[in-house]
């Protein structure tokens, strides 16, 4: 296991090229699944969990080809049976289950293992599948799912907290074999949601509507393969964004899509956080007024995202003031504040909110990541600190942010990566 020791203390300054988005990549690399011809989709991240979908895939017999940021995936002779560990491990890979189901009426998935951000049920991905005709039934640790044959159907995804990213597309993929119309009522609005419904598009569906809460899509018989290029990553562009801000520096973020970004950057610039638009690029500095403390809700798309509030949590201990930050969508998403507390952050957590009090210096010393943004705001801790920040267990940063240690260091950080 590796770990990232960080001095801090030192403003970043320079170029970022944003990465493709894994969020993005994963369901349209389970997309692939939907046709024997083969699909190429470009600007894909190099990540465990990308390398993850990948060996899923093969699993199932499909030819999955990585060359630089191009995957070629080719499912031309599928099987339901796919590697049980791998599919465990990682809970996007319940979204091949919409896809096999589509393409070859069967579909087995191990059930998403438990994960520190919560409970993370699939029930409105079996619910809106069961609507398309499918039946299910829990056989050794799997979810087992047959149908004759799938049907289009009105399926209302809206769940405790609002609509499901991956449960949406789960069903949107399924759809588009399915014998007529679906209409998917309070679908989720994320811009990954988007680029899956643009890449299944090219593939030969018909949906209308994609980043609206209402889908229409019409089955066809059959899809063809198709090429993609896959949308910038607008959490690593917000995660360098804050970078910048909590190291009073200046990153101009390549390739980030403000127009994906509005709540994020909505609340920086509250924050008192300068963002500028420069042609593709966004510029991000922290300006020499004193930042402003700002309450944030995480929310579905298009509101504040979950997977932001970590690493805003890190902005606003640089703020004097207090801060109330509430978490909306997933109930155990605050690992983060136990370890940030080490730093010397003053944190409390009542309920849904952490109560944040700025303004105190933090100073670097010994830390765990528990989960990929978790570990994202401990990164961005140890920038801001004073000394030596060790940050450990940073598989799970390597699960979703490409190269983040070198893309730091090419902007002035000091950040090794180091055996554990
Ligand atoms: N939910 C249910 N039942 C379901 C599905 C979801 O109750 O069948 C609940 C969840 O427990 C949660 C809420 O609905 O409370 C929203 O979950 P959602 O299904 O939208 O999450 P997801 O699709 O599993 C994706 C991202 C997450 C991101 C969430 C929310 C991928 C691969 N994952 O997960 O990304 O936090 O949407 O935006 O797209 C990350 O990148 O760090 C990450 C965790």
């Amino acid at each position: 296991m590796d770990a990232f020791q960080i001095r801090g203390g030192r403003a970043l300054r320079g170029e970022v090229t944003i990465s493709g988005s894994k969020n993005a990549a994963l369901p349209i690399m389970a997309a692939a699944l939907l046709t024997r011809e083969p699909c190429v989709i470009r600007r894909v991240p190099n990540l465990s969990d990308v390398q993850f979908m990948g060996d899923i895939l093969r699993s199932l017999g499909a030819k999955v080809e990585f060359s630089g940021d191009t995957v070629t995936i080719e499912a031309r002779d599928i099987q339901e049976f796919g590697d049980y560990e791998l599919i465990r491990k990682m809970r996007a890979s319940v979204c091949i289950m919409g896809p096999l189901l589509a393409r070859l009426r069967r579909a087995r998935v191990s059930l998403p293992g438990g994960c520190v951000i919560g409970a993370r049920p699939i029930d409105l991905h079996l619910k809106g599948l069961r609507m398309l005709g499918a039946k299910f039934n829990i056989r050794g640790g799997y979810v087992v799912g047959s149908t004759p044959a799938l049907s289009g159907a009105e399926v209302f995804l809206g769940g405790r907290v609002g609509p499901t990213v991956l449960g949406t597309a789960n069903i949107m993929m399924a759809a588009t074999l399915a014998q007529g119309v679906t209409i998917i009522e309070s679908a989720a609005c994320e811009p990954e949601v988007v680029d899956l419904a643009k890449f299944l598009t090219s593939m030969g569906a018909r949906i209308q509507g994609a980043g609206s809460p209402t889908l229409t899509i019409t089955g066809m018989p059959e899809l063809r393969g198709a090429e993609h290029d896959v949308i910038p990553d607008r959490i690593e562009a917000a995660t360098f964004a804050i970078a910048a801000a909590v190291t009073k520096g200046s990153l101009v973020l390549k390739g980030a899509r403000a127009d994906h970004m509005g709540a994020i950057l909505d609340k920086l610039r509250e924050a008192g956080v300068s963002i500028r638009r420069q042609g593709n690029d966004l510029a991000v500095e922290r300006s020499r007024r004193r930042l402003r403390p700002v309450d944030i809700t995480t929310q579905p798309y298009a509101g504040f995202p979950t997977d932001v509030q970590a690493q805003m949590m890190v902005l606003m201990l640089q703020v004097p003031g207090i801060s109330v930050i509430t978490e909306r969508i997933f109930e155990s998403r605050f690992m983060h504040v136990p370890e940030l507390c080490r730093l010397g952050a003053q944190i409390s957590i009542e309920g849904p909110s952490a109560i944040v009090k700025g303004g105190e210096p933090l100073s670097g010393a010994p830390v765990m990541a528990s989960d990929l943004r978790a570990s994202a705001a401990l990164v961005l801790a140890g920038l801001a600190a004073e000394g030596v920040t060790t940050v450990k267990r940073v598989y799970h940063l390597d699960r979703g942010y490409e190269r983040m240690d070198e893309k730091l260091r090419a902007v002035g950080a000091r950040i090794e990566r180091i055996p554990e």
